[in-house]
């Protein structure tokens, strides 16, 4: 067994360098060793983090699979884009960590975990609030009986920036315009705002996310 994790990086964009690069980057037992993005910017920032050799940045991960000899592949693409990355990972022999929410369809969840199977590598959710000392504790509490068999629960949480929808929807759909290996294409090349200035939903760019009822004025990511 080797010392340290060989980690590769699929999509360098703000989660990867502003959280999961510097947690790879501060372990002892675990390195990052090569990344890859569509977008030359992104991929220029994740190689200066990283400090990777040039040749070990790949716009193409299938390309980046096949050419390093990986532990770990760590997925921070949009989210219409981590199924296929997922897949390929766990096929080419590799763990995988890929962010949340896992996919956009629960048809796309059963390929990812169909490819755990067949790989029997780990799969792994960024659930990352489940990791909070907060939600630990409650888990705890709700473990050892604190309030007997919970029935019902709420959860709360506070974005500081406002709901990015529009950003991340336009972002997503440039990312998978240009992703040579992202079989499905979006359905539409519109702007992420129509006509009238008001938010498109995100189906209308990945087709995988159907809406359900009235959400004219709803925002979805
Ligand atoms: N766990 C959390 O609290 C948390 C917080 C923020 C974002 N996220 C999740 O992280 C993911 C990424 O979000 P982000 O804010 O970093 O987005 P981002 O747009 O900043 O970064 C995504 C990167 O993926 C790249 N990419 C797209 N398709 C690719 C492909 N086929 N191959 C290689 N690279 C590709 C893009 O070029 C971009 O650089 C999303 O799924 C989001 O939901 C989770």
């Amino acid at each position: 067994m080797r010392d340290k994790l060989r980690v590769g990086f699929v999509g360098t964009g703000g989660i990867a360098r502003g959280q999961h690069i510097p947690a790879w980057m501060a372990r002892t037992d675990a390195e990052v060793v090569a990344i890859c993005d569509i977008d030359p910017d992104a991929a220029a920032q994740g190689a200066k983090l990283t400090e990777v050799d040039k040749d070990r940045v790949y716009e193409d991960y299938d390309k980046m699979l096949e050419e390093e000899d990986l532990d770990v592949v760590d997925v921070c693409t949009p989210n219409c884009v981590h199924m296929p990355p997922t897949v390929a990972a766990l096929e080419a022999g590799c763990h995988v960590f890929v962010e949340k929410p896992v996919a956009t369809s629960a048809d796309e969840v059963r390929k990812m975990i169909a490819a755990r199977d067949r790989s029997k590598k780990l799969l792994c959710v960024t659930q990352n609030m489940r990791f909070s000392d907060e939600a630990i504790a409650a888990k705890r509490f709700v473990d050892e009986g604190g309030i007997g068999d919970p029935y019902w629960a709420k959860a709360e949480y506070l974005r500081a920036r406002g709901v990015p929808a529009a950003e991340i929807a336009e972002r997503s759909a440039a990312a998978m315009r240009r992703a040579k290996t992202v079989s499905r294409p979006p359905t539409q090349k519109r702007p992420a705002l129509n006509t009238k200035g008001r938010m498109r939903l995100t189906s209308d760019i990945c087709p995988a996310i159907q809406p359900k009822g009235d959400v004219s004025t709803k925002t979805r990511v």
